[in-house]
C-alpha cells in the first residue's frame, strides 16, 4: 500500500439508494479543477493486486480543506458497492497524484462554455464552476445535467450558490429522461441539441463560432453529442489542432 495515501472518510451522503457522495480527509493531495483522483480499498484475499483502485473526479474546488467524490453504485462492481458501504471514520486510500486534462486551462477561448453531463459526470463541473477560471475566460457558462429520475438532480445547493455568485453569466439546465419533472427538460441531450430545445432553454448558441462544449459521463452520450455537434462543424479539441469539444468518458 506504500504508493497510496491513507485518507479518512469524514462524511457520507446518500442522495438515493445508488447515488452517494463521500467527503474525504487527505491533506497531501493537490489537483486542478476537472481532474480525478484514484480511490482504492484493500483487495479481497487472493487477489493478484493488493488494492482495488478506480478513478473518481474531484467535486470540490481545489482550495477546499477536504475532498469530495460523487459516485453511483454499479451492481456487482469490484469497488463502487464497497465505497458506498463506507461511513465517517473509515479508512480510504487515494493515489498520490491527481490526473487528467479535463480542465478549463486546456480549453480555448469561446463566447459560451457548455458543460454537458450525464449522471455522475456532473462532478468535475461542480469543481470547475467553483473556481475563478471559467468566469474570466467565457462570457457565459451553461451547465446541463441529464439524469434518469429527478431524485438524481443532486448538488442543488452548490448549483444555487453558483447561480447567486454568477448571476447573468450562468445558466443551469436540468434534464430528466424517465419521468416528467417541473422545470426540467425531458429526454436526452443529443435530441435536445438537434431539435433546438436546449439552446432555446439556455438562451445561448451551441455552434463552432460561439461555443466550446465539455462533455462528461456516459460514453454513449459523449459519442452521440459529438455526432450532433459535427453537423454544426464542431470537432474535438486537441492541443495541436484546436477545436470545440473536450471530453471525459467514465467507462
Ligand atoms: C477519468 C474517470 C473519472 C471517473 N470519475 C467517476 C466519478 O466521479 N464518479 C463515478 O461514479 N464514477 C467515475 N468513474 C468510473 C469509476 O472509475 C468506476 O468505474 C465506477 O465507480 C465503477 O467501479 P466498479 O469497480 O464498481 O465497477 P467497474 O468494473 O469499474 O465498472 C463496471 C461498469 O459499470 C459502469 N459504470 C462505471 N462507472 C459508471 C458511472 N459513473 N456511471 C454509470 N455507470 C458506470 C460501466 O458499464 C462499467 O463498465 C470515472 C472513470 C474515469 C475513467
Ligand atoms: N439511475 C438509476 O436509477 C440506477 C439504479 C440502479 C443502478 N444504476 C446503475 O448505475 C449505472 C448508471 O446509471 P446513471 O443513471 O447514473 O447513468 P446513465 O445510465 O448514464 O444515465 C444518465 C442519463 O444519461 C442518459 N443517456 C444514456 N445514454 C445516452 C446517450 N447515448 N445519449 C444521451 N444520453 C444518454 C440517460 O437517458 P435514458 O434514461 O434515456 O437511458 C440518463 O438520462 C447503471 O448502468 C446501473 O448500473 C442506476
Amino acid at each position: 500500500m506504500s504508493s497510496w495515501l491513507e485518507g479518512r472518510v469524514v462524511a457520507r451522503r446518500g442522495w438515493t439508494e445508488t447515488l452517494v457522495s463521500l467527503t474525504v480527509d487527505a491533506p497531501a493531495l493537490t489537483f486542478q479543477a476537472g481532474q480525478f483522483a484514484r480511490l482504492a480499498l484493500p483487495a479481497p484475499a487472493g487477489s493478484p493486486e493488493p488494492m482495488v483502485g478506480r478513478p473518481y473526479s474531484f467535486v470540490n474546488p481545489p482550495e477546499a480543506p477536504q475532498h469530495e467524490f460523487l459516485f453511483v453504485v454499479v451492481p456487482g462492481g469490484p469497488l463502487s458497492p464497497r465505497l458506498a458501504a463506507l461511513d465517517a471514520g473509515d479508512a480510504i486510500w487515494l493515489g498520490p497524484r491527481a490526473n487528467g486534462f479535463f480542465c478549463v486551462s486546456e480549453v480555448p477561448e469561446a463566447g459560451t462554455l457548455w458543460c454537458l453531463s450525464t449522471g455522475t459526470g456532473l462532478g468535475p463541473f461542480l469543481s470547475i464552476l467553483r473556481t475563478a477560471d471559467p468566469w474570466s475566460r467565457f462570457g457565459r457558462v451553461v451547465l446541463v445535467h441529464a439524469v434518469r429520475v429527478a431524485a438524481e438532480l443532486v448538488y442543488r445547493d452548490a448549483i444555487d450558490g453558483v447561480l447567486r455568485d454568477r448571476a447573468g453569466a450562468f445558466t443551469y439546465v436540468p434534464v430528466v429522461s424517465r419521468e416528467t419533472h417541473a422545470g426540467a427538460l425531458s429526454g436526452r441531450i443529443p435530441a435536445l441539441i438537434a431539435d433546438g430545445r436546449l439552446e432555446a432553454r439556455a438562451g445561448a448558441a451551441l455552434n463552432a463560432a460561439d461555443a466550446h462544449a465539455m462533455l462528461c459521463g456516459n460514453p454513449a452520450m459523449v459519442d452521440d453529442v459529438q455526432a450532433v455537434l459535427a453537423t454544426r462543424g464542431m470537432r474535438r479539441h486537441r492541443r495541436r489542432e484546436p477545436g470545440h469539444i473536450t471530453v471525459e468518458t467514465y467507462w
